[in-house]
């Protein structure tokens, strides 16, 4: 079986590498021919803890990347894992996606396999069968369910754990109708992950799955980070043993319940504003998804009213910001709540330094000389008057009363309470604990 994935990103190079890394006759294909050679030379575009190891292994066996997309003529199963972005008015961007359906249709066009497309891209209820069909359809000038398989098949996995996520799923969704090509592609999946639940739905059903999960996290991070603004005003009151506590509650779960800055990232903020558009045009009033929106906006005033209210006027204040990636583990900045942060420091004319164990040069592509780079922790911190940790880095959590000595005025705001036991010597703030 010959494998194809179009769109080398985070989704389409973890599943690449960890395809090919177990022996599957994997080929790449990515429009950006610089990304393809850096790939091929083992080299990740982006940071994604092991990667490179899995990717390095796949390229030792039957691993090939290629920018050229008619290469998938003697795939069997090819997998569409492009961008879908959103668009200016908060809708996800689908012409990306077309373009590549446009290519894959003309290179399947002349081609005697009966392959399977199977879609990893997130979209909206409906694109399956109103957009990626009708585009395959009259470029391959083919039937899909008799002469192709096209099957949704969305993607779960989080940054930073990647492959972990990759080789290690929580369910398979397959979208699409009862056809051979179904079949074939169970089969695959069950040998693939012998004990994960494979969920045989139709095309819209499968696309609403991936905005549920999604919509349901944010609920769950603008939900934790509302009781942590209350707690702020209760002295003594500790967000993460309310957190752990519920968390242990079966019904409830203890992840994603970690008090903060508000959600970030490539994947929650985008797909909430697309579901939110989205049951706009199916005539729902999306009450409960506008207030998760709603409240992860917010989130990022109150520690700018916290800094405003210790030191006055922010113009021309000395701030530090620890972190700009949107978890740790990534140097993935889009969508980021920290790079939000310095947007909105930014307009109020403030001084902003920016340290990040990986995300300095993404962080750089942003704001150029507007704000100030330090290698090092000590360096960005040194004469500053406020220093803000957004982004919980293990190296963070090391900080001492030693690291903040050469403080201008010592302010912290701690977005991720990894200093709470340091005893620190310092005017100290941790978002969701209420101060004695
Ligand atoms: N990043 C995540 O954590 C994550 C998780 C789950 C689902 N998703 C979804 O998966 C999709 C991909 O996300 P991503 O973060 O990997 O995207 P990405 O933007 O990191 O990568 C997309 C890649 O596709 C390539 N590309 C664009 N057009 C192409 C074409 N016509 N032919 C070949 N390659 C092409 C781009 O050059 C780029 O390298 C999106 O729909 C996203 O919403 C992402």
């Amino acid at each position: 079986m010959k494998i194809a994935i179009i769109g080398l990103g985070f989704v389409g190079l973890s599943l690449t590498s960890v395809l090919s890394s177990k022996g599957f006759n994997v080929i790449g294909i990515d429009v950006d021919k610089e990304r393809c050679k850096k790939i091929s030379n083992g080299i990740s575009p982006f940071f994604e803890p092991d990667l490179e190891k899995s990717l390095k292994n796949g390229l030792k066996k039957k691993l090939q990347i290629e920018s050229d997309v008619s290469l998938v003529e003697d795939c069997d199963l090819i997998f569409v894992t492009v961008g879908t972005p959103q668009n200016k008015t908060g809708s996800i961007d689908l012409s990306i996606i077309k373009n590549a359906m446009l290519s894959l249709g003309k290179s399947i066009r002349n081609s005697k396999k009966q392959h399977t497309i199977l879609i990893k891209s997130t979209v909206v209820p409906g694109t399956m069968k109103d957009v990626i069909l009708p585009i395959l359809e009259k470029n391959s000038k083919k039937k899909a369910g008799k002469d192709f398989g096209l099957i949704s098949n969305p993607e779960f996995l989080q940054e930073s754990t990647a492959i972990k996520d990759t080789k290690f799923p929580h369910a398979v969704v397959l979208g699409g109708y009862e056809t051979k090509y179904m079949k074939k592609v169970k089969n695959f999946f069950t040998k693939l992950h012998p004990n994960v639940p494979i969920i045989i739905t139709n095309h819209q059903t499968a696309e609403m799955i991936k905005y549920a999960n999604n919509s349901f996290l944010a609920t769950k991070i603008s939900f934790i980070n509302q009781l942590s603004n209350i707690c702020q005003k209760i002295p003594g009151a500790n967000v993460d043993d309310i957190a752990k506590t519920i968390g242990l509650d079966p019904r409830i779960g203890g992840l994603f319940l970690n008090a903060g800055p508000g959600y970030g990232g490539s994947c929650l903020p985008k797909d909430m504003k697309a579901l939110i558009k989205f049951a706009k045009i199916t005539g729902v009033k999306p009450i409960l998804l506008n207030a998760v929106e709603d409240v992860n906006i917010k989130q990022l005033e109150e520690i700018i009213s916290l800094a405003k209210r210790k030191l006055g006027n922010l113009e021309s204040k000395k701030i530090t910001i620890l972190g700009t990636s949107f978890k740790p583990n990534t140097d993935d900045i889009r969508d980021s709540i920290a790079i939000e942060l310095i947007k909105r420091f930014l307009k109020r004319k403030v001084n902003v330094t920016i340290h990040d164990p990986r995300a300095i040069n993404n962080t750089k592509n942003v704001f150029k000389d507007k704000i100030n780079y330090a290698k090092a922790v000590k360096d960005a911190i040194s004469g500053s008057q406020c220093v803000i940790i957004m982004t919980q880095w293990k190296q963070y959590e090391k900080l001492t009363n030693n690291d903040f000595k050469q403080m201008k005025k010592k302010m912290i705001i701690d977005c991720r309470r990894i200093l709470v036991d340091k005893q620190l010597d310092a005017d100290y703030y941790a978002i969701g604990f209420g101060k004695e």
